[in-house]
């Protein structure tokens, strides 16, 4: 089928690459002519498994375009996905200029019969917007040309993003139209063959379905680490815990590490927007609310123990980072918590020593040069000369580190850990101290 997607981004990258990569006819629209002419060179702008091979054996199969040109973008697809940022407003709403963006220049250039599918994480009543903007712009050109906005929510984990549009949990669809269905449904039959995976439903719960999705992914670690922080208190071990209660088919094990907060450019913006939603009909979403407070606290408590390990002041001090993406596996920093304790590192005087497999690029991009931040090529590259370490995103290469190493370079034999990687016995039998989230701490020895 001839599919044009608005938006390059996460999403609209991997879906097209993913489309295109069973046969069908894939042209990718965006604004940034930067990426357009990087992706058209068969460079690929963001960190995703799988994702470059696949990219560019569809270019070269011409599968898959990329281009700026809107008007070849609407002529092209008889479907065409909206798979724009929805970044969050100053008021916490989902801010819709490039889904309305993209509307207006669907309706502006439109000749013929269109279904226009929403990907992008949008409010309930999105679509009608969406439908009511393209027919004023039609009106406004005095043509009559048939159309349906249907709801597609995206559900991709960043990371993982190629294997989950290859095999997706479930493809959510949301229309009331039966030919419309019957489009999306010819679309995804390549990846329904094992079983039905599509659910369809009417579009303002399609709308509501990615946001509660993200809610209940989000209220999960808010949950845990509301125990953890109950677990310190009361001398008892959250992995174990977390241990227990995941075994409880009910409750499940997924989800629920406690942590350094959640972060990346879905579950913040999501939570605070749908609390927008709740507000605006003058519903008051208590547990959201309590969701969001709770990942706000979380996200400040590893600089905050950093800093008050040290008696308030980090000046003088060197600090280690092991990870700067929101998550391993993806170079994306937004929202990261890495970032919040950067600032609270920065803040208390400290120098930062910092690396991430992934995210190197993206934090040269977002910090620039600093005198107070080292980005260094290795984990044992961030060691040196360092007083403690941080770890704030759980990349697989940092869970058995060479322990004498750290111990030999760190000054203050301190790990403070995010993430609850290491057992707390290991890390004091290399005469190390150990503080990490929900556990025990463990002072180190005095140096020798
Ligand atoms: N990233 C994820 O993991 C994820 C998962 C599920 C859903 N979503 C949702 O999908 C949407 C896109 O997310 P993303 O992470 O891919 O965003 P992104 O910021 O990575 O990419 C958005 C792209 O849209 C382009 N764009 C903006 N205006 C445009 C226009 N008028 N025409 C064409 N292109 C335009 C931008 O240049 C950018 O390349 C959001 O609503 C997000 O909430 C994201």
């Amino acid at each position: 089928m001839k599919v044009t997607i608005f938006g390059t981004g996460y999403v609209g990258l991997v879906q097209g690459a993913v489309l295109a990569d069973v046969g069908h006819d894939v042209l990718c629209v965006d604004v940034d002519a930067a990426k357009v002419a990087a992706l058209q060179a068969g460079r690929i702008p963001i960190h995703e498994p799988g994702l470059q091979p696949m990219v560019q054996a569809n270019q070269a199969a011409g599968r898959l375009r990329f281009t700026t040109d809107a008007r070849e973008g609407v002529t092209h697809g008889r479907l065409l996905f909206l798979a724009v940022g929805t970044p969050p407003d100053e008021d916490g709403s989902a801010d819709l200029q490039h889904v309305l963006a993209v509307a207006r220049t669907i309706a502006t250039h439109m000749a013929a019969p269109k279904t226009i599918v929403n990907k992008s994480t949008v409010p309930v009543g999105t679509a009608d917007q969406v439908a009511d903007t393209v027919r004023t712009v039609l009106a406004g050109r005095g043509a009559q040309i048939a159309f349906e906005v249907v709801s597609n929510p995206e559900f991709l984990k960043e990371g993982a993003a190629v294997a989950d549009c290859k095999r997706p949990d479930r493809i959510v669809i949301g229309t009331a139209s039966a030919a419309a269905e019957a489009q999306l449904r010819e679309l995804y039959a390549p990846f329904n063959r094992n079983h039905d995976r599509i659910v369809m439903m009417d579009v303002r719960s399609a709308e509501l379905t990615k946001y509660a999705a993200n809610a209940m992914l989000a209220t999960k670690i808010s949950f845990i680490n509301e125990i953890a922080g109950l677990a310190e208190r009361l001398g008892a071990d959250i992995e174990a815990v977390r241990r227990g209660i995941g075994s409880d088919p009910r409750i499940g094990y997924s989800f629920i590490y406690p942590g350094a907060g959640y972060g990346g450019s879905c579950f913040p913006k999501d939570v605070k927007a749908l609390i927008h939603t709740a507000q605006s009909t003058g519903f008051t979403p208590e547990l959201l609310l309590a969701v969001e407070r709770r990942n706000d606290a979380q996200r400040q408590t590893l600089g905050e123990r950093i800093v008050a390990h040290y008696g308030g002041s980090l000046q003088g001090k060197t600090i280690a980072v092991w990870g700067l993406a929101f998550k391993p596996e993806t170079d994306d920093m937004r929202e990261a918590p890495s970032r919040y304790l950067l600032q609270a590192l920065w803040a208390a005087g400290a120098r930062v020593r910092a690396h991430d497999p992934a995210a190197m690029g993206e934090a040269r991009r977002i910090f620039g040069e600093r005198a107070d931040l080292t980005l260094c090529e290795s984990p044992a590259d961030a060691l040196q000369g360092a007083h403690a370490l941080a770890i704030v995103t759980e990349w697989k290469i940092f869970r058995v580190p060479d322990f004498e190493q750290i111990a030999q370079r760190l000054r203050d034999r301190m790990i403070f850990d995010g993430r609850n990687l290491y057992d707390p016995a290991v890390v004091a039998g290399h005469g190390l101290g150990y503080v990490s989230i929900g556990r025990p701490g463990v002072s180190p020895p005095d140096k020798a």
